[in-house]
């Protein structure tokens, strides 16, 4: 067999050069010509922020195991803790730390109501297939549960009832068709005109004990009980190829470790034989906490089903209780604005909710799938041992620890009732992604604000340029190292988004989020003199 992926190392430091890039820049104003990017609430997530930090060892050397497992998020974190108490010698790769990733920066919904969907799932397919994507995300749930319980896990799990409300009248038959279509596959579903919200509601669905939780606690509670179990955790570690041999040669930094079976959980796989670049769309979204007086707090886990679309529910960080706020989703690296979404957000928020200060802002993206099943297996036969996981759309706490058991099953060769339901070979429309060109063009360096970044051409080649808060310009190639597409500055985040596949990079280059695994690359600005004649369109320099 070829080379499953080949692809180049990445720098994988693993510290949040997000955060730390935009906390530097926090209520930046950006110079009299510039765009003024003043956001409300500190750069990071209330999770991350209170969660304990984490200190396991990079990869340094050559080495074996029965399993690999790349990403600790929810899925690679599910599955190494079933795997390793099965007494399977298990390594999890993690290219950051853990718990600061997709999982970690999720609004942490414990619940198998996702939105409108059951009624979909009839639909488009049929009631079987609906009943064991209930039971697959009820087991998930009840794993969850299950799992904080025993190992004790502190991560500020509550049970709570969740509800998805429209407040337009309008819409009430979907409300009910779903509620219909959730009572056809088990749940105990119920149909309320009024959400317990402060503001009106037309109709209303609720499923009662679902749970909320703090996704980063969860995630490092897990890792602990993997290394308890006799797993090894490395963190820092960026997978850089996968390769098949007599076994498969997993490559990161300077170790390679040579294992019979590895799970891609890198929320979009980083390298398999099959590409679900295609297949999926990256999908992202802007959060935000607010501080809340313990009156005003919302009692429940809230999704709204109109457009623009917020959800809602209650967390805390060590100051004290929080609401926490999402706003619609939108094509990842495919908005020149984000910051405006921010805007936006908090106006909705104190127009419908009563809420203090902003404490904390992020975003943070999934991936959609065409069909809103997730892609978890075997993604080919000839590839026997490697199995990828993704396409959650946006519903990958409860559907990615379903999909971190059915990939252990199958590496023990055990049976699992819904792993045919997220098949990961089954065909999906041509065309699904909808990739897109950068958001962010400037016509000269000049343009470009301080603080911010921006895209200019100079003959073939597009330059990724962002200006640091004393005006230094920062160049780097704008072409993705993923394949290639043109990156869009992300100037609430100060990162730089590819709107094709979702990669994200830091405003120095390094990845935050794959499928990319290589920095952008550094380049030279044009000189004074050559810039003159480009714009003069004498010439087409090239740096
Ligand atoms: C805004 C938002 C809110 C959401 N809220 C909810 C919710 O309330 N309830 C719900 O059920 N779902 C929710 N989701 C969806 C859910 O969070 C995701 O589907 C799920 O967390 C994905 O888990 P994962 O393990 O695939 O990804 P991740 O948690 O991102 O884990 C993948 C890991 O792989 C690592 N990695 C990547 N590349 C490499 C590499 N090359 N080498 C080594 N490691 C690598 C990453 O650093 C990361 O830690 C939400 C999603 C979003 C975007
Ligand atoms: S993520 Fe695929 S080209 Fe950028």
């Amino acid at each position: 067999m070829d080379a499953v992926s080949e692809v180049a190392y990445g720098p994988g430091s693993g510290i949040d050069t997000r955060t730390i890039a935009a906390a530097k820049s926090v209520m930046s104003c950006c110079g009299s010509r510039g765009l003024n990017v003043q956001l409300p609430g500190k750069p990071g997530c209330c999770w991350e922020a209170t969660a304990p930090k984490t200190s396991y060892r990079s990869l340094d050397r050559n080495g074996e195991a029965d399993v690999a497992i790349i990403g600790a998020g929810v899925v690679g974190l599910t599955t190494a803790y079933i795997l390793a108490q099965a007494g399977l010698s298990v390594a999890v790769l993690e290219s950051r730390r853990i718990g600061r990733q997709v999982t970690g920066r999720s609004t942490a919904k414990i619940t198998c109501q996702h939105g409108l969907i059951y009624r979909h799932l009839i639909e488009a397919f049929d009631i079987d297939l609906a009943k064991r994507y209930a039971e697959a995300n009820r087991s998930g749930v009840k794993q969850i549960c299950e799992w904080i319980d025993d190992l004790d896990i502190a991560c500020d799990f509550e049970p709570k009832d969740a509800y998805t409300y429209t407040i337009d009248p309008a819409r009430r038959d979907e409300i009910e068709a779903e509620a219909e279509a959730a009572l056809r596959v088990g749940f105990d579903a119920e149909v309320l005109v009024r959400a317990p919200l402060p503001f009106e509601t037309a109709m209303t669905l609720r499923f009662p004990n679902q749970a909320q939780f703090n996704p980063a606690q969860y995630l490092i509670g897990l890792a602990k009980a993997v290394k308890a179990a006799g797993g090894r955790i490395f963190e820092n570690t960026r997978v850089t190829k996968v390769k098949p041999d007599k076994r498969w040669q997993v490559t990161a930094g300077p170790g390679v470790l040579a294992v019979q079976h590895v799970v891609i959980a890198t929320n979009l796989p980083m390298a398999g034989p099959v590409a679900y670049d295609d297949r999926t769309q990256p999908r992202c979204h802007i959060a935000m906490a607010f501080r809340m007086a313990p009156h005003a707090a919302i009692d429940g886990m809230f999704i709204g089903i109109d457009e623009p679309t917020h959800s809602l529910r209650m967390g805390r960080d060590r100051d004290g209780p929080l609401l926490v706020a999402l706003g619609p989703k939108f094509n990842t690296g495919q908005d020149g604005n984000v910051a405006a979404r921010f805007r936006d957000l908090e106006q909705w928020v104190r127009q419908n909710l009563q809420v203090g200060d902003a404490a904390w802002r992020w975003a943070n993206e999934d991936y959609d799938t065409a069909d809103r099943l997730p892609f978890v297996g075997q993604p080919s036969k000839k590839a026997r041992g490697l199995y990828v996981a993704t396409g959650f759309n946006g519903w990958g706490i409860s559907n990615g620890t379903a999909a971190g058991v059915a990939i252990a099953d199958q590496i023990r060769a055990q049976p699992n009732s819904w792993a045919s339901i997220f098949d990961p070979t089954r065909p999906s429309p041509k065309g699904f992604n909808q990739g897109a060109g950068t958001q962010s063009s400037v016509a000269d360096i000049d343009a470009i604000p301080v603080g911010q970044g921006g895209v200019i051409k100079r003959g073939r080649q597009k330059l990724a340029v962002w200006k640091d808060m004393k005006g230094k310009p920062h160049v780097l190639s704008a072409s993705c190292t993923h394949l290639g597409c043109t990156v869009t500055w992300n100037n609430a985040e100060r990162t730089w988004d590819c709107p094709c596949h979702g990669s994200m990079f830091a405003a120095d280059g390094s990845v935050i989020h794959g499928p990319a695994v290589k920095p952008l690359a550094a380049k030279k600005l044009p000189s004074m003199r050559t810039r003159r004649r480009v714009r003069r369109g004498r010439t087409s320099a090239t740096s």
